[in-house]
């Protein structure tokens, strides 16, 4: 299991992230920080410069407030490419996250396409927001689920200390304490180990907050700026305010999220709380996903650093 000091501790000195989006840059940039070289790897662009993507999610992380980076020189430890032709970098690494579109298929075709380049030493994990870890596993080796589990950062990954640490039944238990003590020791995180369930536990609270809050905004006319004034600083959270998260974390992923957990449940109240808003279908459908779009419910890219998950 990665690269291990005595008594079982992982060590992490080489990472792979997949997906250089919102999040998998920013995780990216925060191990890069702390002095973890790191594979940022996403869908191969066609034309010439197939690593765009990758580049782009490189290039943002120099641009976001607060910056998920602690130096320039972080940057440097970061190399871009692709999953098409560097998979062999794979075979290098002590531990692989996974921050790929919230989508189940998506997430196990990934996995059955690299679980043969991945290194048999390498801790495996998943970034999902809510999706089932043991679902991503099916069709995978014993092997590979053993090492196998959720690492669920919260966004902005640099500032938020809170860390889900998801096991399936049959994620090594050694590999469950490992990873909790180098988020811990490491990465200065806060792990909280949540059962495999939808959304698990800070996106089921969080989720029904944001729907209760926009069903309220569109029923009373209240306007963008007046629900984030009172679910912001002024009610004492420093930096959370219900659009500015919403716009933070993606408006698409945020009705992946709904999408799928109301996939799992069988409560039709529980259904009912997680229905797509509209006004957010609406959203999307016209490409207004948040800042990484450019613009969602504030038109110009506002600050980054609100909370989300
Ligand atoms: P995003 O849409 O910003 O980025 C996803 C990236 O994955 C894109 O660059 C896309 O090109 C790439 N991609 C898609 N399919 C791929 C594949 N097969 N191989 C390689 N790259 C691929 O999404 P975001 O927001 O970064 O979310 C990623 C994951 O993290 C999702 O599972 C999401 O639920 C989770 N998450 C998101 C948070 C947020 O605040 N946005 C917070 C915590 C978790």
């Amino acid at each position: 299991m990665g690269q291990t000091s005595a008594g079982g501790r992982l060590r992490v000195r080489r990472a792979a992230v997949i997906g250089a989006g919102v999040m998998g840059s920013q995780i990216a940039g925060w191990m890069a920080s702390l002095g973890i070289a790191c594979e940022l790897l996403d869908l191969a662009s066609p034309g010439p410069d197939r690593n765009r993507l990758a580049e782009q999610g490189l290039r943002r992380l120099g641009q976001m407030k607060p910056a998920p980076l602690t130096s320039p020189a972080a940057a440097r430890l970061i190399r871009a490419g692709n999953i098409e032709d560097h998979k062999e970098r794979l075979q290098d690494v002590d531990l692989v996250i996974e921050a790929i579109v919230e989508d189940l298929g998506a997430k196990q075709a990934l996995w059955a396409e690299l679980e043969p380049w991945i290194a048999p030493r390498a801790v495996i994990a998943t970034n999902t927001s809510g999706l089932s870890v043991t679902g991503q596993a099916r069709g995978r080796s014993e092997a590979f689920r053993r090492r196998f589990l959720g690492i669920h950062f919260f966004n902005p990954p640099r500032y938020l200390r809170l860390v889900e640490v998801i096991p399936t039944a049959e994620t090594d238990p050694a590999v469950v304490e490992a990873v909790q003590i180098w988020l811990r020791r490491i990465l200065g995180k806060v792990p909280v180990l949540a059962r495999d369930t939808p959304n698990f536990i800070g996106n089921r609270i969080g989720v029904y907050s944001l729907q209760v809050t926009l069903a309220a905004m569109q029923r009373h006319g209240l306007s963008v700026e007046a629900v984030d004034l009172v679910t912001g600083p002024v009610m004492g959270r420093p930096k959370s305010a219900t659009f500015r998260t919403l716009d933070l974390v993606g408006l698409d992923t945020y009705l992946h999220v709904l999408r799928s957990g109301a996939s799992r449940t069988d409560d039709p109240e529980e259904r009912a709380l997680l229905a797509v808003p509209p006004i957010v279908a609406a959203m999307v459908e016209r490409g207004l996903l948040g800042e990484k779009s450019g613009g969602g419910f504030y038109r110009r890219a506002g600050r980054s650093g609100e909370e989300g998950g």
